[in-house]
């Protein structure tokens, strides 16, 4: 039996690990005590050796109820499954909520938010005045793009590798007010920043006024060196509207530092936060310039508020972000970032030595972190997807766009090392398989 110290320190501790609303189950006790005793165990241990101990790692997989999923899932890119307390605060606030929805939502759930805002704010590294919470990236972004006074013949600066529901948002405002949308293009994988921020400063003109830049190429998982291009664009007087949809709960790093203007993310995907949240930064003192998209009695406000006025919207799933937060820094943000990495590290430098098999990510640290694209010679990226799914029950997602094919995987926290071996074992039999057909047809 522990002695009193012990489970004092344990409750202490567990007490740190919960939210604004948390009831501690005893799961999430035991949970918070283990995680608790194994940060001890490793404290002095860096971020970078982290990333190989399988008995650290085991413990955070056993909280994702997906690590046990019939279906590997290596689409966490798209969007990332939550671990167990998570999901288990979702379902005790949808029954408190459930109750009597108004008075639980609107005046016991609600109240959630100022302490949600403040721990986003922490991780974020900003002022909690700089943050509105959301649904997604996309609600958070497209706030920005149209809430952005731009006058007929004003110019944006994008790329063809950003989001589609972002370039389709200022393909509206061209068509529908006159700005100019310019895009440019890129062949990825680049591993030199200067190429990119050079790229990006011959598209300035004297009319640019934005430069809409993706954090991490959702199609191949290029990091941009956001910083080295936002001080390029501010010199020129251009203001800078970043997706971190990839990068925010993944990468290590604080929002301001990035001397950026905008910033929008999904807390969906690497966060694990419940699927349908997002969240908005905004610099302090752009707030007042941008329109909200949704209405609000003051719209020309510098209070970063007026852009949550949402109307109904889950209460449980906003207020179950903060058990996810916990979750993040509970593990440690560093050492996430390195262990994600060295997962796709693991699968990818192993798929490379395959014949045939050729890896479309650069695996170097400065350009790329969970996600990598791949494709076997003489098969479509629909086909490997397909073939993936039906033989080996693996999920990933096919992308043929543009100059980009290739199959694209991401694994998260929760994946096992087993199950990229059996990633990479589909890829060489597949590879393999693939050959052999080639070579009858040709002999028939
Ligand atoms: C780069 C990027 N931006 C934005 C989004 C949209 O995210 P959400 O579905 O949260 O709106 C995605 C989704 O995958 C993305 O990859």
């Amino acid at each position: 039996m522990k002695s009193t110290t012990n489970r004092r320190d344990f409750f202490r501790k567990a007490a740190v690990l919960t939210g604004a609303f948390s009831c501690n189950s005893l799961y999430q006790q035991l949970f918070a005590e283990d995680l608790a005793a194994k940060s001890d165990l490793y404290k002095n241990v860096s971020a970078e050796k982290m990333a190989e101990n399988e008995d650290f790692w085991a413990l955070i997989q056993q909280a994702y109820p997906a690590s046990s999923s019939p279906v590997l899932n290596l689409n966490n890119g798209g969007v990332s499954p939550s671990p167990k307390l998570v999901l288990d605060a979702v379902d005790r606030y949808n029954q408190m909520s459930n109750q009597a929805p108004s008075y639980y939502m609107w005046r016991i759930l609600d109240q959630g938010r100022e302490p949600l805002r403040e721990k986003l704010a922490l991780l974020a590294g900003c002022d909690p005045e700089e943050i509105a919470v959301n649904r997604n990236a996309t609600e958070a972004l497209n706030t920005v793009i149209y809430g952005i006074d731009l006058e007929k013949g004003d110019e944006v600066i994008g790329c063809k590798q950003d989001y589609p529901n972002m370039m389709q948002a200022w393909t509206q405002r061209a068509q529908r007010e006159g700005i100019v949308y310019k895009q440019i293009s890129f062949d990825f994988p680049i591993e030199d920043e200067d190429t990119i921020v050079e790229h990006y400063r011959n598209a300035i003109t004297s009319r640019t006024r934005i430069l809409h830049l993706t954090h991490v190429i959702n199609w191949v998982g290029q990091i941009m060196p956001v910083k080295k291009i936002c001080q390029m664009a501010h010199e020129k007087g251009v203001e800078v509207i970043v997706d971190g949809a990839h990068s925010f709960g993944l990468l290590d790093f604080n929002i301001p530092d990035l001397d950026a203007d905008y910033f929008g993310t999904s807390l969906h995907k690497y966060l694990s936060a419940p699927i349908g949240t997002g969240m908005l930064w905004i610099n302090k003192k752009n707030i007042s310039k941008v329109w909200p998209l949704l209405c609000h009695g003051d719209p020309k406000s510098a209070d970063i508020r007026k852009f949550e006025t949402l109307g109904t919207r889950s209460f449980p799933i906003e207020q179950g972000i903060g058990e996810a937060l916990n979750f993040h820094n509970g593990l440690g943000a560093g050492r996430k970032e390195e262990r994600v990495r060295y997962l796709k590290n693991y699968w990818a430098e192993k798929a490379m030595s395959i014949p045939s098999v050729k890896i479309h990510t650069s695996l170097k640290t400065a350009y790329s972190c969970a996600i990598a694209g791949v494709s076997i010679e003489g098969m479509t990226p629909q086909a490997l997807g397909q073939q993936l799914l039906s033989k080996y029950k693996i999920h990933t997602t096919s992308i043929s766009y543009g100059n980009i094919n290739c199959v694209r995987v991401s694994p998260h926290v929760y994946t096992r090392l087993s199950d990229l071996d059996r990633l990479v074992l589909a890829l060489s039999r597949l590879a393999e398989e693939n050959g052999n057909q080639s070579l009858n047809s040709k002999g028939a």
